[in-house]
């Protein structure tokens, strides 16, 4: 596979529109209102992977470990950006980890990255049972991994949104810039 040059538009190669971003951000349910509203189905790649597996995110951490549930969320981003249907992704907060995950993505569609503080983060995981990766400090954890993670989110996202800002707000500006780029790009795929 060839990696794609600086400058190359992944619009040449899909039509999904997939959310990348840190845990809690919102990408679940931006994702679901973005499809509605584009008329798009929706896939949530964690709950994809509950149930093909039949076991809940913390159950296969424990189980089988990180490595096993990180190769899950690869073959499901895979598998649904290789399907034709425009599909708007929910893509888990670790997927920008693997190089190869990032090649599939830059060549998606529209990768949204949506961006919040910190602070809001933390409320909006307190409680939430499908986080293993978070353990006993959530906070902490959150502020590491964002560190590790932003350079990532930022290489293969084409639209930056404040997931601060009113839902409405969010899924009206990520609409408006998916038909803005689908309007003026060529897609790589026959019209249906
Ligand atoms: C993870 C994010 C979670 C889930 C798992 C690991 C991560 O998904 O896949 O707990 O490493 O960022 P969400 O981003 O949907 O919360």
């Amino acid at each position: 596979m060839t990696e794609p040059r600086p400058g190359d538009r992944p619009t040449s190669a899909g039509r999904h529109v997939v959310l990348v971003g840190m845990m809690g951000v919102g990408k679940s349910t931006v994702g679901r209102r973005v499809a509605d509203a584009l008329g798009r189905p929706f896939s949530d790649s964690d709950a994809v992977i509950e149930a093909r597996t039949g076991q809940t995110v913390a159950e296969i951490f424990a189980r089988e470990g990180e490595p096993a549930f990180r190769t899950l969320e690869t073959q499901v981003l895979a598998e649904v950006l290789d399907d034709p249907t425009p599909t708007v992704v929910a893509a888990a907060g670790g997927v920008v980890l693997d190089p190869a995950n990032r090649t599939a993505l830059r060549r998606a569609g529209t990768v949204v990255w949506l961006q919040a503080p910190l602070e809001l983060l933390v409320e909006r995981v307190a409680g939430s049972a499908h986080r293993p990766a978070l353990a006993d400090d959530p906070a902490g954890t959150l502020a590491r991994l964002a560190e590790g993670r932003e350079g990532l989110y930022a290489e293969v996202s084409d639209l930056l949104v404040d997931a601060a800002r009113p839902l409405d707000e969010v899924v009206a500006r990520i609409v408006e810039t998916v038909r803005e780029r689908e309007a003026s790009a060529p897609t790589g795929r026959s019209p249906s």
